[in-house]
């Protein structure tokens, strides 16, 4: 995984530069996706690319690459990172301009465009033997979390607290209402049926999220979209996050509560099976 791709040319990743006046340095002014690879395959890519084009555009930032570049230069980034199983990250910023000013610069200014490659890491077995755990954490970030914008700080703040914690992700609150994780889509299961908060400002619309989804109606399990408040962390029978990363990873504890029997439930079961038979 050492090849990258910086505004137009593959190269070592090591050997990557940009400016410290670049935009996404100094106000993470840009916008990024992550898609996974099975056997050398983007999974959702398409899906990916209508995100990326309307986070740019609620942004205002232009589109550097085509649809056709996008799929030519992401099957070379793969290839050259030798196939398999990968996740390829890029994004792109509003570019360097010559002086720090937080109004946008001149739109001729060349946006920086970059990608690379990393590992899909397995999810730890324990995921799917005992489940993982949530920390419940403040959400304190701004209120477009549908844009995919680099700037993530508070993420971070609430990965760590997380961590912290002796958990491994946030599950994010809001005025009473459960949101999504720092990194992952939220969804519950409760009498059969799966719940989850409906898109709009304050969450990322997850591709896993619309790949879920998709499967409960393949699969006849209803699909409920609406605001979740935080008592249904009791009576909910499962609780699960979704990532392009991760799949669909399953929460049995949030700090002191016990989800369902404390188990991975048989819906995760079922959904992450089907979703691994569609990737491979
Ligand atoms: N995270 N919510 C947030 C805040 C996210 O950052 C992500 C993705 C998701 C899940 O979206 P999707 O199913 O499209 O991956 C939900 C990526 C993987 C990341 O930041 O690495």
């Amino acid at each position: 995984h050492e090849t990258a791709w910086l505004n137009g040319e593959f190269l070592p990743l090591q050997e990557a530069r940009i400016s410290p006046l670049d935009r996404g340095f100094l106000f993470g002014d840009g916008i990024y996706e992550v898609v996974p690879i099975y056997d050398g395959q983007p999974f959702e890519l398409e899906a990916h690319l209508d995100r990326l084009e309307y986070s740019l555009g609620e942004i205002r930032l232009r589109n550097p690459l085509s649809r056709a570049q996008w799929r030519s230069m992401i099957a070379e980034l793969v290839e050259r990172n030798g196939g398999g199983d990968q996740t390829v990250y890029f994004q792109i910023t509003r570019g360097a301009d010559s002086q720090r000013d937080h109004g946008f610069p001149d739109p001729d200014l060349a946006p920086t465009c970059f990608a690379m490659s990393s590992p899909l890491a397995p999810a730890p077995a324990r995921f799917a033997s005992d489940g993982a755990r949530a920390h419940l954490v403040e959400d304190i970030r701004w209120r477009r979390c549908d844009i995919k914008a680099t700037g993530l700080l508070a993420n971070a703040m609430a990965k760590q607290a997380a961590r912290d914690a002796g958990a491994d992700e946030a599950l994010l609150h809001r005025d009473g209402q459960l949101i999504e994780g720092s990194s992952m889509t939220l969804f519950l299961v409760e009498n059969g049926a799966l719940l989850t908060p409906p898109k709009g400002p304050s969450i990322l619309p997850g591709i896993t999220r619309d790949v879920v989804i998709n499967l409960a109606r393949d699969l006849g399990v209803a699909v409920e979209e609406a605001p979740l408040a935080m008592t249904r962390l009791q009576s909910c029978d499962e609780l699960w996050f979704t990532s392009s990363s991760r799949e669909i990873m399953p929460v049995t504890q949030v700090d002191g509560i016990t989800i369902g029997d404390g188990r991975p439930g048989p819906v995760w079961q079922r959904f992450q099976q089907t979703l691994s038979e569609r990737t491979r």
